[in-house]
């Protein structure tokens, strides 16, 4: 099946100071704007662990490839973004994101969680299981940054 590149009437793609490309606002958003899908192939958990491990090793290799671009959207199905026309797998992950996920009708929204300025780049938490969270690094230069890429509420345990 072909598919369009996903767009939006609020972003454009631009070279990244976090890692490899970035999502920027062209124009302001507005908090609660729903600002894209995160679109890619439906599979299934056990397809979604057998692919874990492609981009993870591409990145050991090559750090400018993204090491991960599974999304969970269900209990049984996670959705893999690694997919050139799905324009969302280019956001970043901050530990102070202007923006969150939200599962709305089996669709994946990025949306804003506040009022975001044109040319901020759109982050969200990418919310990462404790579990070899020492793979990933953040570099995301928050203020508040945790140094790692890890769902709020695996954070107090890192300050132990
Ligand atoms: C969905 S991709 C993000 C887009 C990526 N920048 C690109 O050029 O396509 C996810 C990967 O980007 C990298 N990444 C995203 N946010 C990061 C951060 N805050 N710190 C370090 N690496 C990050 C990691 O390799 C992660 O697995
Ligand atoms: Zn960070």
């Amino acid at each position: 099946m072909e598919h369009k590149h996903t767009t939006s009437p609020f972003i454009t793609v631009r070279n990244s100071t976090i890692h490899g490309r970035g999502v920027f606002a062209k124009i302001p958003i507005p908090k609660g704007t729903r600002i894209i899908e995160y679109v890619g192939e439906k599979i299934t958990k056990k397809e979604a662990d057998r692919r874990a491990h492609i981009p993870l090793n591409k990145h050991k290799e090559d750090q400018s490839c993204g090491a991960v671009y599974l999304f969970e959207l269900n209990k049984r199905h996670d959705i893999d973004g690694n997919v050139s026309y799905n324009t969302a797998r280019h956001i970043n992950h901050s530990c102070e994101p202007n923006a969150e996920t939200e599962i709305i009708r089996g669709k994946i929204w990025i949306i804003a969680l506040r009022d975001i300025a044109k040319d901020e780049e759109i982050v969200y938490n990418y919310s990462y299981g404790y579990e070899d969270y020492h793979e990933h690094r953040c570099y995301c230069r928050a203020n508040q940054c945790v140094g790692y890429i890890l769902a709020e509420e695996h954070w107090p345990k890192l300050k132990k």
